[in-house]
């Protein structure tokens, strides 16, 4: 049976959406999707996303690393920015991480209600897929954008999804077909195309630019993020 898949463009517009028996991926393209695949990837035991930075402060005294930023920067006090780069096994591996940025963490703990909550991005998309298509649930793609605007990385990769779930949805309301006819107009140059948006251009300002290309790798990893227990943690 085919699943519905709806696409959700702004947390600002999550209200309109019942969350109830579905999967909910959530989207941050421009980088929390990539650093919370890339630090599970890498070893990290579990990433607990928080709103706030002193929500942070306070699991970091209890042994977490504190990541994360605010408006692309890292915050004074934190071990690590927002920066996928900077998860590397040594850093990372056997500890667990405390996470809050901008914009994806509050995403991924609006959708709290949901049946399931995965994280998506494009280092994992084939195994987020596999999970996806291997469900009977419905699926919302919620995308983080950026302080409650639409933006164009998210949207993009909501698009690509659609794209590989294929026959196996239905996604037939005018935010999916947004996305996915962005993403099929530029599905050959995502990142000269992206690296025009308006995070890309704040990322690129602040000296984040090899972050880009990162982000919109592929398949580096094939393992899905999942909250379970309240923490996200690799599945598979
Ligand atoms: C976000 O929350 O929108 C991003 O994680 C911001 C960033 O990493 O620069």
């Amino acid at each position: 049976m085919k699943k519905p898949v709806e696409v959700c463009l702004s947390p600002l517009s999550l209200g309109l959406y019942s969350l109830s028996g579905k999967i909910v991926v959530v989207v941050d393209i421009f980088r929390a999707s990539a650093t919370i695949i890339t630090a599970l990837a890498n070893g990290a035991t579990k990433i607990k996303a928080v709103s706030t930075v002193e929500e942070a402060l306070d699991f970091q005294k209890r042994g977490y690393l504190a990541a994360g930023e605010r408006g692309g920067r890292k915050v004074e006090g934190f071990d690590l920015g927002n920066s996928p780069l900077d998860c590397t096994p040594n850093v990372v591996g056997q500890k667990p991480v405390v996470l809050t940025t901008t914009n994806g963490t509050r995403s991924i703990n609006a959708s709290m209600s949901a049946k399931a909550v995965a994280v998506g991005s494009f280092l994992n998309i084939s195994a987020l897929v596999h999970y996806l298509k291997s469900s009977e649930c419905p699926i919302l793609i919620l995308c983080a954008g950026w302080k409650d605007f639409v933006n164009l990385e998210d949207t993009m990769f909501a698009g690509a999804l659609i794209e590989e779930l294929g026959d196996d949805c239905i996604a037939d309301s005018d935010s999916s077909k947004l996305a996915l006819e962005l993403y099929r107009k530029h599905r050959n140059d995502i990142l000269s195309f992206l690296r025009d948006s308006d995070h890309a251009r704040r990322l690129i300002r602040i000296g984040y630019e090899k972050d880009l290309a990162y982000c919109l790798s592929r398949d580096s990893f094939p393992i899905n993020a999942m909250v379970i227990d309240g923490e996200i943690v690799a599945v598979g």
